[in-house]
């Protein structure tokens, strides 16, 4: 059985007093957190503060983006082993919003996988389709061609230190949910196309869900064989709905 996998990505939310409060409370609910690994995905700027406030906890630390570049002249740019440095051990990956407003693409996605497994990051890799190529029947091309532009460059080796989070964009931070039965259709999809290149891998591989997570439906989301967990926006930014999602279980 894949363990539970919990991540809130805050996006561009908060401030320095909300994280200390929102980790505080995370913080100290963690001994009732045994079911899940739970991650936080804070902006850059308040990693030193989560550094500091989780350095006891089992809670671990994510970036929401990283350059794919290991240092240099890219101004404003944040790279792998700055992330490591501030104790992160996971980092976001292709990310819908980085994918449609800061114009990534598959393969700039492949090389900060790949960059963030050179720094021994766990490369939290974010696909799925918009409502247009669901609409057209494209949304099993779209998904399966985004994963395979990562195993293309880094390996299928590489995603057993690697997570899947499928994100279908018209679900995320719209309030409407994929339904369990279309989310696990798509898991089952990715799941089927790792195995078809090496079978354990695929069987430990942690395949996420977003897109409008909320308490209410986490249990029947996390319930279906494929969803081992899920990267959560919006709802993470309230401590109590956090919890509530860490701790469903299906
Ligand atoms: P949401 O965001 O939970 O607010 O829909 C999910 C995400 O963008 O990772």
């Amino acid at each position: 059985m894949r363990r539970l996998l919990v991540a809130g990505n805050w996006k561009m939310h908060g401030s320095r007093d909300m994280a200390a409060a929102l980790i505080g409370d995370i913080v100290s609910a963690t001994d009732n957190l045994q079911a899940a690994d739970v991650i936080v995905c804070p902006p850059f700027p308040f990693l030193g503060l989560a550094q500091k406030l989780l350095a006891d906890s089992p809670v671990a630390l994510g970036g929401q983006n990283i350059s794919e570049h290991q240092q240099g002249a890219y101004t404003g740019e944040v790279s792998a082993p700055m992330l490591v440095e501030f104790g992160c051990r996971f980092v976001i990956v292709g990310h819908s919003e980085r994918r449609t407003l800061y114009g990534e693409n598959d393969a700039s996605v492949a090389r900060k996988f790949a960059a963030a497994q050179r720094s021994k990051l766990i490369p939290i890799l974010c696909v799925g389709e918009t409502l247009e190529e669901r609409e057209r029947g494209e949304t099993e091309a779209v998904v399966l061609r985004q994963v395979q532009s990562a195993v293309d460059v880094a390996g299928v080796e590489a995603f057993a230190d690697a997570v899947v989070a499928y994100e279908p964009v018209w679900a995320i931070g719209t309030g409407r949910t994929a339904s369990p039965e279309q989310a696990q259709e798509v898991h089952a999809l990715i799941r089927q196309k790792i195995s078809e290149q090496d079978d354990t891998i695929a069987g430990d591989l942690r395949i996420l869900y977003g897109g409008s997570v909320k308490a209410s439906n986490a249990v029947s989301l996390f319930g279906m064989p494929d969803i081992d967990g899920g990267l959560i926006g919006g709802a993470s930014l309230d401590g109590d709905e956090f919890l509530s999602i860490c701790r469903a279980r299906g």
